[in-house]
């Protein structure tokens, strides 16, 4: 103690000075913001001009049928450039509204269909973006958080710029979660400047009606300036009112006889007049098109980048790093000042898309990075609850949904709580929002993709759950909500024991332990027996006869959500203890997890050499982390490095699945940072340090650093742990906790080298605490099986 105390006093002092002069270099040359565009990973690569912002303005891509999720598609034309974009996602594309498109002349008629080709790939780099048209157009884009500026150069006068309020995002995947445009409205001033509304429902989380307003002006006079109004494409007016408004296709065209034209747009979840102040606010005439650039640039700089150091020099992994970190810093979006549904001194975030695949890594990543956005999505999260019921696990336009599986704000919470997040939280009112997912059944939403209960919010299988400690095929995917719900409640367990409510603490840590129920250790697969199965709704919820490489079409009425009986059986890490003890003890669990990772056993996996393993997924991501709790922390390290060098690099195609919002660069980060975190505990697993040092600024002067030594290529060899120190002390845990590295700052040192050594402690087990004080067999009463309950 003494020790560590002397040698954090004498390291933290040049840190702090460190840490400053990290935060003014730029490290935005390294940002590629096409990391993960392509090869399904469905980034955004337009500007965001600070972490979080609200607005996201980027290009429109329609290319056939193909879901351009974020706006942004490598091949197709361009419809437009909008203000409003989600990251990273996938479900159904949501937003694009708030639209400009340059044309190259005159516009006959504004309802025809007018989008471009590429003359070129498109360019961008932090807080910029720049598209080439075949029509002589060139579109650069910049912008503010809540404004977004579009410098547009014609090659020839006369020109146009399309103002469509009917313009979204559209989806083509026939699920009936495309996007509906409501009606509108726009006016066009004597100053030539506009405003107006658009009113848009619909998309992946079926939201009601939603209304932006918007305000936008040109730096250059128009030569004239029209409404139009319309259906399909057929023109109803166009030029002779000043204001529009109805159902019906409206918006404006402004023509110009510049050949550089900048327009400013403002957007707004309350008003017009609010739209118009955040251009005088944050995007007045006199700040140039550059200088808002150099703005986006050192906001990023100082609140993200300069947060992350290291001595690395190899420019694929600093792309790799800081490509990553801009990737997580993009949604949810800050819209503090911006909720249209109720007032409260509370901050505001939406876009939460989804908690369901944030809350392992991306999550705890914003802790450490971002503890004051942080801790305001929590207050946010729980100001939803107090104001609609229900905290979200998807959201975005105001608007809860869907649900896949568990109630996963239950989780972070619980994680932010163990880690002694307080601040401006009201953890009282925080429990309360857990228990109303824990304890209320959400009205069902008769949702066509999932009818037995509801996809918006809360649990929806909770009469089960509770009643019978079990989901039976009464509910649609049964097991893996079973998996998740255990872990939302070991989150209550978590949180209710913090706050000295004992009975509670027991009640859901209890609960917690009810994916038991569905371990049937009859059900075989590849030589290893006991899979978590599906139970049928007759008295004794007999098992169902389960093949555990399969689950059908895995999605929403089946009992597996996107992963295979194999993949979630994986998941209770909360009660990893009994998971290995149930599978058949260390050795065999071991077998599992190399089974598990063998190319060639899931034959309809191409990507990942049939792994049943799916690196696009999150069900299958904490797997390789099992090792350690099996006592083997190398094959930790070896996996994950295998895992990383097959589906990750700084490409454009980096990403091997969807980003969702940054919870797949999160987890490569923990990877580079060589931990990992258990969600709800305190515990982060050792891994393995991609770099030679690496330094987290955790604020108020604390850091933590990562060093390693001794590895001469760690990316393909000389990965495995030799020695670790922590803080300076020698460390035989394959883990460490919140307090030991981050409440106060720490570091890791940490020796790696070609071969596996066992250099923990091997009497020292990572912590399972749903499984202490349990009778190591649980014993379930005899059931009987039936063969057909997969077909109901
Ligand atoms: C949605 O908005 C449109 C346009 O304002 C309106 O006509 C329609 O009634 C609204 N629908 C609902 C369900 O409120
Ligand atoms: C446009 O629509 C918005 C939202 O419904 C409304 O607040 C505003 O008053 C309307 N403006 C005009 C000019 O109709
Ligand atoms: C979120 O937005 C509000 C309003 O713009 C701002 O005051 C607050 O500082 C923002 N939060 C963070 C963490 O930047
Ligand atoms: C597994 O099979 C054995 C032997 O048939 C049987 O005794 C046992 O009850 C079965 N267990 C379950 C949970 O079905
Ligand atoms: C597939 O297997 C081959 C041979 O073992 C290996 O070289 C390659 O990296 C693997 N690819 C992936 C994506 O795992």
């Amino acid at each position: 103690m003494v020790t560590t105390l002397f040698y954090r006093s004498i390291w933290l002092l040049p840190i702090a000075y460190m840490l400053v002069a990290a935060q003014q270099q730029d490290r935005t040359e390294y940002v590629d913001v096409f990391h993960g565009t392509e090869g399904g990973g469905n980034m955004f690569p337009g500007v965001v001009a600070a972490p979080f912002a609200m607005v996201k303005l980027g290009p429109d891509v329609s290319s056939g049928q193909a879901e351009a999720y974020s706006g942004y598609l490598s091949q197709g034309t361009i419809t437009g450039f909008s203000m409003m974009h989600e990251s990273g996602t996938g479900g159904a594309p949501k937003y694009g509204v708030v639209s400009q498109l340059p044309v190259a002349g005159e516009i006959e008629n504004p309802l025809n269909d007018l989008s471009a080709s590429r003359a070129s790939p498109d360019e961008g780099s932090v807080g910029y973006y720049k598209s080439s048209l075949m029509n002589g157009v060139t579109a650069e884009l910049a912008g503010t958080e809540h404004t977004g500026a579009f410098l547009y150069t014609f090659s020839e006068g006369p020109s146009s710029v399309l103002v469509d309020v009917s313009h979204v995002l559209p989806s083509y995947r026939g699920m009936g979660w495309n996007q509906g445009y409501a009606g509108g409205n726009m006016t066009i001033f004597d100053d030539g400047h506009y405003e107006g509304s658009g009113t848009y429902n619909n998309g992946w989380n079926k939201a009601p009606n939603w209304t932006i307003h918007f305000c936008g002006q040109f730096d250059t006079a128009p030569t004239s300036g029209r409404t139009f109004i319309g259906s399909e494409t057929t023109l109803e007016s166009y030029g002779e009112v000043s204001s529009v408004s109805g159902s019906k296709r409206l918006g404006a065209v402004f023509t110009f006889e510049a050949t550089e034209v900048m327009s400013r747009v403002g957007v707004s979840f309350i008003s017009s007049d609010r739209a118009c102040e955040y251009i005088d606010r944050e995007s007045p005439a006199d700040k140039s098109f550059t200088s808002l650039i150099d703005d986006a640039v050192s906001r990023w700089n100082t609140e993200v980048f300069g947060k992350v150091t290291t001595a690395e020099t190899g420019v694929d992994n600093l792309r790799h790093l800081y490509s990553s970190l801009y990737g997580m810093h993009l949604l949810p979006s800050n819209r503090t000042g911006e909720n249209p549904l109720w007032t409260s001194s509370e901050p505001y975030y939406d876009d939460f898309y989804t908690l369901w695949d944030t809350h392992r890594c991306a999550t705890p990543l914003q802790h450490i990075l971002q503890p004051r956005t942080y801790e305001e999505q929590i207050r946010s999260l729980i100001d939803t609850w107090r104001n609609e019921g229900w905290m979200p696990d998807g959201r975005s336009s105001n608007y809860n949904g869907r649900t896949q599986g568990g109630s996963h704000a239950d989780t972070v919470l619980a994680d932010a709580y163990v880690k002694g997040v307080r601040g401006g939280i009201n953890w009282e009112d925080g429990f309360d929002a857990m228990l109303a997912d824990a304890e209320n059944e959400p009205p069902n939403t008769d949702d066509p993709s999932a009818r037995d209960s509801s996809v918006q919010q809360g649990r929806g299988a909770l009469p089960d759950w509770n009643e019978r400690g079990f989901i039976t095929l009464k509910y649609t995917r049964s097991v893996s909500r079973a998996v998740e719900y255990a872990g939302n409640d070991f989150g209550l367990f978590q949180v209710a024991n913090g706050l000295g409510r004992t009975q509670e603490a027991n009640k859901y840590l209890a609960r917690s332990r009810n994916w038991r129920n569905h371990w049937d250790e009859n059900a075989t697969s590849l030589g290893f027996s006991g899979f978590l199965v599906p139970r049928n709704n007759d008295a004794s919820g007999s098992f169902v006869e389960q093949d555990p490489l399969s689950c059908g079409a895995c999605y929403w009425v089946e009992p597996y959500y996107q992963g295979l009986p194999w993949q979630y059986t994986l998941n209770p890490v909360h009660d990893a203890a009994t998971l290995i003890e149930w599978s058949g003890g260390k050795e065999t669990f071991l077998r599992r997890l190399d089974t598990f990772f063998k190319p060639g056993r899931y034959p309809e996996r191409p990507k990942a050499n049939n792994t049943i393993f799916d690196p696009t997924n999150q069900p299958s991501l904490g797997a390789p982390y099992l090792y350690s709790f099996a006592g083997r922390q190398d094959l930790t390290v070896k996996q994950t490095r295998q895992i990383a060098n097959a589906y990750y690099s700084p490409g454009r195609a980096g990403i091997p699945g969807n980003s969702d919002a940054g919870a797949m660069q999160s987890y490569i980060l923990w990877m580079m940072i060589g931990l990992y975190p258990v969600v709800g505990q305190t515990t982060f697993l050792i891994v393995s340090p991609w770099f030679e040092s690496i330094t987290i600024d955790l604020g108020g002067g604390k850091a933590l650093e990562v060093t390693a030594s001794g590895g001469g290529d760690r990316k393909t060899r000389d990965f495995y742990v030799q020695s670790l120190k922590v803080n300076g002390g020698e460390w035989k845990q394959v883990w460490v906790t919140w307090d030991d590295v981050f409440r106060d700052g720490g570091r890791l040192d940490f020796e790696l080298g070609p071969e596996p050594t066992v250099w923990w402690d091997e009497s020292l087990e990572v912590p399972s605490p749903a499984s202490h004080g349990e009778p190591r067999w649980f014993r379930r009463p005899t059931v009987e099986k039936m063969e057909d309950g997969l077909s109901a």
